[in-house]
């Protein structure tokens, strides 16, 4: 007997990320040395104070519900990072803590979405929002972003794809994937054709904001558009320039109607986030910005090296990414030949699953993120281990016929 699922979730694509990562642990369990450049996620410790100050956090009792939308001392410390390196001001009625970006993204969705309303989603994407948006009933409206381009948003893209119906614009800069930043004049030009769209909300995901690189610094839409402010959610949290994946902490500024609807989403949902992981995100927001920057120093001297390896590689095109911490690389010149196994490349997840099988480097397609003809890799690992997937990728590559 089949199980009845709700209607929701039929069409929902199955995420590339998973079935890859399945792959490889099942590599790994018989015993083949894989190595994993697949997922998102910082390797450094989470900053000691916040480990202290959720020790200390559970140790004088304060392990009772925290308020639905984050603990006054939290909030508090969100509104001065959001005014301190953004320029924004928002009132603690105008932000929410969430349990990590995604359920911020996921609220925002639910709370405003009905069936039929069109998200757009710059290509390439991170995976989530176009699931979260169609569980909701919505239609994800996809605007490639080129190679050539540095993978930016470009306004007249944006313009052509705006209908009536377009409820959101999503915009994720520094980029996952891609690691695409925008630049002021970029956002700028975005803010110009958004003007002429006023029923378009604006999700300004800036979780990956503090890993810009080469000394670019990154701008948030609704302090170089103040006047769009009001339709802007920005969101962050602390998963990425703060190592703190696992305490899921997330935030953001908002219209009070849209963090209203937004909270009460969540009231209903999951309450308010872990007390002790609140206690740990007030005080890694107080840790001196050095912290940060030393993680972001790494990223940098290491996607250096790897751009500098991928473009030496055959059949390989890189853009440098300017932020975050990926590189996005371009395969297309692998397609439709043949590996050492005899497997053919005829697209992007093939290149992906023969790399993992033939040489134990595990990536992301691109058509996961919605960009075929490139693949994902995360440069958060030591530079012993991306020196060897290197040569194990250049090795892979050279013999493809
Ligand atoms: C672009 C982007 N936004 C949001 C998130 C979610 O972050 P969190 O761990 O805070 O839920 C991720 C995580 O990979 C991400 O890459």
């Amino acid at each position: 007997m089949s199980f009845r699922l709700a209607q929701r979730l039929q069409g929902l694509p199955q995420p590339a990320t998973i079935a890859m990562s399945a792959k490889a642990r099942a590599l790994k369990a018989q015993g083949v040395d894989v190595i994993s450049l697949a997922l998102g996620e910082p390797d450094f410790p989470s900053p000691p104070e916040a480990v202290e100050a959720a020790y200390q956090a559970g140790l004088r009792g304060d392990t009772k519900y925290p308020p639905v939308g984050g603990q006054p001392a939290l909030k508090a410390a969100v509104a001065k990072k959001f005014l301190d390196e953004n320029g924004l001001l928002y009132a603690p009625e105008e932000i929410l803590i969430g349990n990590g970006g995604k359920q911020l993204i996921y609220n925002a969705f639910a709370a405003t979405i009905d069936p039929g309303d069109e998200v757009i989603v710059p290509a390439p994407y991170w995976v989530s929002y176009p699931i979260i948006a169609q569980m909701m009933g919505g239609v994800p409206v996809s605007v490639i972003c080129h190679e050539e381009d540095r993978f930016r948003l470009k306004a007249e893209a944006l313009r052509d794809a705006i209908t009536p119906r377009t409820r959101w614009l999503v915009l994720n800069f520094p980029n996952n994937p891609s690691g695409a930043i925008l630049e002021r004049d970029d956002l700028e030009a975005i803010a110009a054709v958004l003007r002429d769209a006023p029923h378009v909300l604006v999700m300004a995901d800036e979780i990956y904001e503090h890993l810009t690189f080469d000394g670019k610094t990154h701008a948030s839409l609704a302090c170089v558009a103040p006047d769009l402010k009001d339709r802007i959610l920005t969101i962050n949290g602390m998963a990425k320039a703060y190592a703190m994946t696992g305490w899921r902490v997330g935030f953001c500024g908002g219209p009070g109607p849209l963090i209203k609807a937004m909270t009460s989403i969540q009231s209903n949902a999951t309450s308010g986030i872990c007390t002790l992981a609140q206690a740990g995100a007030v005080a890694a927001l107080a840790t001196p910005a050095a912290g940060r920057d030393a993680m972001r120093d790494v990223y940098q001297a290491r996607r250096d090296l790897v751009v500098a390896r991928l473009r030496s590689m055959p059949h390989v095109t890189c853009a440098m990414p300017e932020g975050a911490f990926y590189a996005f690389p371009g395969i297309t010149g692998a397609l439709g030949r043949k590996s050492a196994a005899g497997r053919v490349i005829v697209d992007d997840v093939a290149f992906a699953e023969a790399l993992l099988e033939e040489a134990h480097v595990s990536v992301v397609p691109g058509s996961a993120f919605g960009q075929t003809g490139h693949i994902r890799l995360s440069v958060a690992a030591s530079d012993a281990l991306l020196i060897e997937a290197c040569t194990r990728l250049e090795r892979f590559l050279l013999t493809l016929v």
